[in-house]
């Protein structure tokens, strides 16, 4: 499978243009209003007692900000940001490391999270609660541990899987905030900054049609626009209008409801194959010549989300709405 334009993940592409795109300050992060405005008032009133912010954890899907938040978070405190994550870090040896070289107040960000092993977990549980590691010092019967205070700091964790994260560990955290998926309007202001900040021309209607075409998804909304930007000024004058960002997407691959081919291709195989289904999920699977967990936690739940398709308990049934977007008549059983 070719690698999929609408892919949330962070591709090299992201690497480079990210950096220039995130906000720095809460004002400037746009969407997420709940979380930002809890987080506004915890970082107000730990700075007016001096003190650290209490250890935040977000979770929620790839590219709508985690990371983002815990840069803000770090500026707005004025604070140093040390970032790390789950997959990093293998030994308690290293993890004692990186705490050790904390400042006062500083922001430790872990990404992923939910990765880390139970032996690097459990030196952060005195870290977070108590400000203080345990260290074994000596082999054998002579071993003993030693306790070595911390500066204060703030732990900022971040998953996509809150589910795999242990309660002692979740326990630790003072403030978890889930992150929303983004409304068009939030997207089409988000593209319209991020326009603004790399001297991208655009317009209203344009900004609107990436951001309608972005899966709720800032990072993906940032991708596109960047994509467009290059079409614009190859095959049109430069400006992103709402033609010019039209022609630029359907050109990508990525169509009006933000679908790829590979997602028409799950539709079009349930109804050609299936008769709409419904379809186990082995079979559609063999059938479109993927893997059945793939399928599962990668493929559908964009699917699902936006009702294209559904889970019921005898397999995977395609909606009505799979069947206008495609172009297609509805079967007239009227099963919806
Ligand atoms: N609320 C937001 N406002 C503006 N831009 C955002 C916002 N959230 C995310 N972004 C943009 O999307 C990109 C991906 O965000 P990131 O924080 O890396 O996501 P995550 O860590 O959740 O995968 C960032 O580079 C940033 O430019
Ligand atoms: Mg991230």
């Amino acid at each position: 499978m070719p690698k999929r334009i609408i892919t949330t993940d962070e591709t090299e592409e992201d690497l480079r243009l990210e950096p220039k795109l995130r906000p720095q300050m809460l004002d400037q992060y746009i969407g997420q209003e709940k979380a930002k405005k809890s987080l506004k008032i915890y970082i107000e009133a730990a700075k007016k007692r001096g003190e650290s912010l209490d250890h935040v954890l977000f979770y929620g899907p790839p590219g709508l900000g985690k990371t983002t938040l815990a840069g803000i978070i770090a500026n707005e405190m004025g604070v140093n940001l040390k970032v790390t994550s789950g997959p990093a870090i293998e030994k308690p040896g290293e993890i004692a490391a990186v705490l050790n070289s904390l400042s006062e107040g500083d922001v430790l960000f872990v990404d992923e999270i939910h990765r880390l092993n139970r032996q690097v977990e459990e030196v952060l549980y005195p870290a977070m609660e108590d400000f203080a590691i345990d260290i074994m010092i000596g082999k054998g019967a002579a071993a003993r541990s030693i306790r070595l205070d911390l500066p204060p700091f703030t732990l900022i964790g971040a998953t996509t899987r809150a589910g795999l994260l242990t309660a002692p560990l979740r326990d630790r955290f003072g403030v978890i905030h889930h992150l929303e998926y983004y409304t068009p309007e939030e997207l089409t202001t988000i593209v319209t900054r991020s326009a603004n900040v790399l001297g991208v021309a655009i317009d209203g209607k344009g900004a609107g049609e990436i951001a309608r075409r972005s899966r709720g998804t800032p990072r993906l909304a940032n991708r596109l626009l960047k994509r467009c930007r290059d079409i614009a000024q190859v095959m049109f004058d430069g400006e992103i209008t709402e033609e010019v960002a039209v022609k630029a997407l359907d050109f990508l691959d990525v169509d009006r409801m933000g679908l790829d081919h590979l997602d028409r291709l799950i539709l079009t195989t349930m109804i050609d194959k299936f008769a709409g289904g419904p379809v186990g999920l082995s079979n559609l699977a063999a059938a479109i010549g993927e893997d059945g967990g793939t399928l599962e936690d990668v493929y559908e739940p964009y699917l699902i989300k936006n009702g294209f398709l559904m889970r019921t308990p005898s397999g995977r049934v395609v909606t009505n709405l799979a069947y206008t977007h495609l172009g297609l008549a509805a079967p007239t059983s009227g099963e919806e």
